[in-house]
Order: structure tokens, then C-alpha cells, then sequence
């Protein structure tokens, strides 16, 4: 699918002219960073296995930020570090500390699987890295584990699960059953799910899992079409999203049973689900036609500089450059003064493609969800679920 080359910045988006424009009228704080090396940004991210489309998106996203600022944050060139975790977290410790002890990053961006984070956030805190999370959910990285210098750009799992029990809960579900991965993101989703929809009386009857990343779903199928509940809702994503639609589909289900998700369930799958996804209706923090200044003008960009649409994803690594700039610019680019940082990067208003959010003080995303619903290949929107809302930040202490 890519024309993109890592590493290699486009040329477009390097020479427009705008950007040379904003890069002349650099501020004073900018000047002083001119002394100082190039900030090393250690992206660690899936480049393989069925998260591996999510991974691209989010460096897809982070660097056409960074171009935008003509290469640089706070004054400062971002140097690129490289990881490829493949979603494992039994390799997590080994591939993180690459960037930490071999690399010496200044700050770690990453990953997509929330076991995998959680094992980077435990090698954050001992060696004091700033880490910012484009994706993983797990609920804990701005919860049990939360610290100073851990933000995230992305979500809690709660939150677009919570969101997706409330609307289910609104369209009348009495019994539902929940199918997943048997691992943090999944058992969170569907938590936040079940929650939400007990909120009006409803009940989830059964949870049904299989272990990551398999995709063996026929058995499980039968189970639910047995069971015979109001409906079903899904966490799963990449290639496994793309599998489980369209299994559900083939079985006759999404006749009889509606299939709601988090919008990973349809968010870069969309070509690969065709037929199968829509008209589902899932809940997410982004929609694609959001129409927005901020919205518009992302989605133009991106489509230049990589030649197709972005995702969810590719917001989520968009906003963390953005996160990261806004923190570096507020120590004119001295990540020493990591405290000041942290503090600064909690006080930002993000102007996100996603729509305006603030960061909460455990790190994470305050933020509408949206619910939407497949047309084409498109996650249209179709109201607000839930407004503002915010991660209850279980166990949080700072
Ligand atoms: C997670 O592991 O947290 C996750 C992975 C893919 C999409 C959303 C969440």
C-alpha cells in the first residue's frame, strides 16, 4: 500500500512554501534550541503481525506532523530511532531498552498492543523516559501505573467501550454477549462495554474470548448464534477486525444480530471488510468525515504527502507529535527541564484533527466519542455518544 519510505521525509511536505514562511518567523525560544543536537525520538511500534498497518499509520501521522513544523519541535531536529516490537510483549523489555540503553532516546513514542505498553511503561519509569502511547489502551498507563512523564494520545479501552454499553443500552439491549482477545485490551473493552449498558438496566449474559492474535472464530460463532442475545459487541482490530466481520457476516449473524464495537472493529479495515461491515455502528473518538477546518486540512495533507486516506491511527500519532511539540516548545526544546515539560504538556488544549481535547492530570485524552456508522469505505458520523469524557483513572496516584 506504500510509497512511503521511513526515514525518508517528503519532499513536498519539506519544501511548501508555507512552512518556510512559519520556520523564518521562528521564535526566540526556537533560536536558543539551534545549539543543541536533534532530539532523538524513539518510535517503537509494530512493523509486522496483525497490528502491523496500525504501527505505519501512526508513524505516517507523527512525522507529517513534524513536517508540517518544518522538521522540527521546539526548536529542535527530530532524529528517528526504529523498533519493530511485533506486538509481543514476551519481547517488550528487550525491544524497549534497545531504544533506552543502546539509542539513549530522549523520548519514546509507542506502541500499539497494551501488554507491550505496559512493559514499556515499567522501562519508562525505572530509567525516568518521557513516553508518550499513540494507541494502546490499556487502562493502567494512565491508571495504576500512571507517572509524570507518561502521556497518551490515543484513549483508555474504557472509554470507547463505556461510550458503546451507553448507546447499545439507549437502543433498547437487554442481553448482550461480548467477543474478544484474551488479553489487557480486550477484557477492558468489554469491562468499559458492560458498564456502560448496565447503566439502563441491561446485562451482558456471556464474554467470550480466544487467545491473541488467533483468528479461529467458527466455534465461537456458533456459540453466539445459539445463545440467540440482543446483540454482540466486538473488540478486535488490523487484520483480526477484518477477519471477524466478515466471519460474523458469512454466518448469517448481522442479519438477526447487530454487531457493535469499539471503532477499531471498522477503522482501517474498511476496503478489506467491503459488504461485510456496513452499516455497523461502532464508537470512537474519531470519524472520518468530521467536517472541520482542522479535519479538512489534515486529511488533504495526509492524502498528499502518502498518497491515500488516513485513519484513526494516523490521528493518534499526529496528536502525540503534537503533544510532544507543545511540551518542547514550553522548555524552548531543553527536555532536561523534563518536570516543566510534563507540567506544560498537561495544561495543552490538543487542536486535533479528532476535534479540540485537554489532557487529564493522570495523561490522558478528555474527549468526545463519537458514534458512527459504515458507509463505503467510510466511518461517517452520526452524533455525540458520550461528551467530554473522561478516563476514570483507577488507582492513579501523581
Ligand atoms: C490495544 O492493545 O490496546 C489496542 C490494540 C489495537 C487497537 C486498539 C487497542
Amino acid at each position: 500500500m506504500s510509497t512511503f519510505l521511513p526515514g525518508v521525509p517528503s519532499r513536498r511536505l519539506a519544501l511548501r512554501p508555507t512552512l518556510l514562511a512559519l520556520s523564518a518567523a521562528a521564535s526566540f525560544g526556537a533560536a536558543q534550541a539551534q545549539g543543541q543536537p536533534p532530539l532523538k525520538v524513539g518510535l517503537m511500534l509494530p512493523a509486522t503481525g496483525t497490528f502491523a498497518a496500525l504501527g505505519d499509520m501512526i508513524e505516517r501521522g507523527f512525522r507529517l506532523y513534524v513536517q508540517e513544523q518544518g522538521g522540527k519541535l521546539g526548536g529542535r531536529e527530530i532524529q528517528y530511532f526504529r523498533v519493530d516490537d511485533e506486538s509481543d510483549p514476551s519481547k517488550a523489555t528487550d525491544n524497549v531498552n534497545k531504544l533506552i540503553k543502546r539509542d539513549n532516546v530522549d523520548v519514546i513514542v509507542g506502541t500499539v498492543h497494551s501488554g507491550v505498553a505496559l512493559a514499556m511503561a515499567r522501562a519508562a519509569k525505572e530509567s525516568n523516559t518521557m513516553l508518550i502511547v499513540p494507541n494502546a489502551g490499556a487502562d493502567a498507563l494512565t491508571g495504576a501505573m500512571c507517572a509524570p512523564h507518561i502521556f497518551r494520545s490515543s484513549f483508555s479501552n474504557w472509554q470507547p467501550g463505556y461510550a458503546m454499553g451507553v448507546v447499545a443500552g439507549q437502543k433498547g439491549v437487554k442481553r448482550a454477549m461480548t467477543i474478544t482477545w484474551n488479553y489487557a485490551a480486550g477484557a477492558e473493552s468489554t469491562k468499559g462495554f458492560t458498564e456502560g449498558l448496565e447503566k439502563s438496566g441491561g446485562k451482558v449474559v456471556k464474554d467470550l474470548n480466544l487467545p491473541f492474535p488467533n483468528v479461529e472464530f467458527q466455534a465461537l460463532l456458533t456459540e453466539i448464534a445459539a445463545q440467540k442475545p440482543d446483540a454482540v459487541y466486538a473488540f478486535f482490530a488490523g487484520g483480526g477486525a477484518v477477519k471477524f466481520v466478515k466471519d460474523y457476516a458469512a454466518a448469517g449473524l448481522n442479519k438477526t444480530i447487530p454487531l457493535y464495537g469499539p471503532g477499531f472493529l471498522t477503522d482501517g479495515t474498511l476496503e478489506a471488510q467491503g459488504a461485510s461491515a456496513q452499516n455497523m455502528l461502532t464508537t470512537l473518538h474519531y470519524a472520518d468525515d468530521l467536517n472541520t477546518p482542522k479535519n479538512n486540512a489534515f486529511r488533504k495533507a495526509y492524502a498528499l504527502a502518502y498518497k491515500s486516506q488516513p485513519d484513526v491511527y494516523a490521528v493518534q500519532g499526529y496528536d502525540a507529535a503534537q503533544i510532544l511539540g507543545a511540551g518542547l516548545k514550553a522548555v524552548n526544546g531543553d527536555i532536561a527541564k523534563r518536570d516543566q515539560m510534563s507540567a506544560a504538556m498537561r495544561k495543552i488544549t490538543v487542536d486535533s484533527p479528532r476535534g479540540k481535547f485537554t489532557i487529564s492530570p493522570a495523561g490522558n485524552p478528555v474527549q468526545d466519542i463519537y458514534l458512527r456508522e459504515v458507509k463505503g469505505n467510510n466511518n461517517e458520523f452520526r452524533s455525540v455518544a458520550v461528551k467530554s469524557l473522561s478516563d476514570p483513572a483507577r488507582g492513579c496516584k501523581l
